[in-house]
């Protein structure tokens, strides 16, 4: 690579797609589910996601139209009442979330044709999949329009449904073995969150402490 990088702006849009999700990975990816005007639930994967902030609780989802510049079924659907559920995907919901991702005619509902269950939510009327490990109920914030076929959309978390077994409500600890998520490498690579390790954050005191330590050793 020269010295001077890789000019973005420079980059044809297809180039540039392809660097920036080669580079940043792994993304996680969200199962957004969605009702249509006649009541069926629509579910598709965006991996353009990720959470915002804390207070409050945001997420954000970047929503690109289709290739003829007519919104996808997700975004019309949220424009329109503003409610959607994002699932996280672990390994055993991986194959389900590929064949969601199929381009099936607006109007069929990719849970009825995956087969996936759903179970009615509490705060939005949008249903959310049993199989999944967490279910985030969410509610249209804001929507930035950056080009005519691309949008981020920002929405508020309003209530989180997890798997029996992977939340201590006492601490709120997620027990990452028993989750198994997966993240989005490239394309059609996925990556598993088997290999974990620890690096612990330090004041500034101890990380004068530890490196004087070394220089003295
Ligand atoms: C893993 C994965 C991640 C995806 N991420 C996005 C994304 O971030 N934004 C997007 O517009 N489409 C994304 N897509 C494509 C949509 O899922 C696909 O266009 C889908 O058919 C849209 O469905 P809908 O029209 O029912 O909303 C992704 C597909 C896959 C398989």
């Amino acid at each position: 690579m020269a010295d001077k990088g890789i000019s973005l702006r420079e980059l044809d849009p297809r180039d540039r797609y392809k660097l920036l999700c080669g580079v940043i990975v792994p993304r996680p990816i969200a199962l957004v589910t969605t009702l249509d005007e006649n009541g069926a639930v629509n579910a598709a994967p965006f991996s353009f996601f990720n959470v915002f902030s804390e207070s409050p609780a945001l997420i954000v989802l970047g929503l690109q139209h289709k290739p003829d510049h007519s919104p996808k079924d997700t975004t019309r659907n949220i424009h329109r009442d503003g409610e959607f559920v994002v699932h996280m995907v672990d390994e055993a919901l991986s194959g389900a979330m590929n064949d969601c991702a199929v381009d099936f005619p607006s109007g069929d509902s990719e849970v009825a044709a995956t087969g996936l269950a759903t179970v009615p939510s509490v705060d939005v009327k949008v249903p959310r999949l049993a199989a999944a490990p967490f279910a985030l109920e969410c509610r249209r914030r804001l929507v930035l329009n950056f080009s005519p076929d691309r949008e981020l959309l920002i929405g508020e978390v309003l209530r989180v449904h997890g798997r029996d077994g992977l939340v201590d409500e006492a601490n709120m600890y997620v027990d990452l073995e028993a989750y198994r998520p997966i993240g989005r490498m490239f394309g059609n690579l996925y990556t598993t969150q088997r290999d974990i390790f620890a690096l612990s954050r330090e004041s500034h005191a101890q990380w004068l402490a530890r490196t004087q330590e070394l220089k003295d050793a």
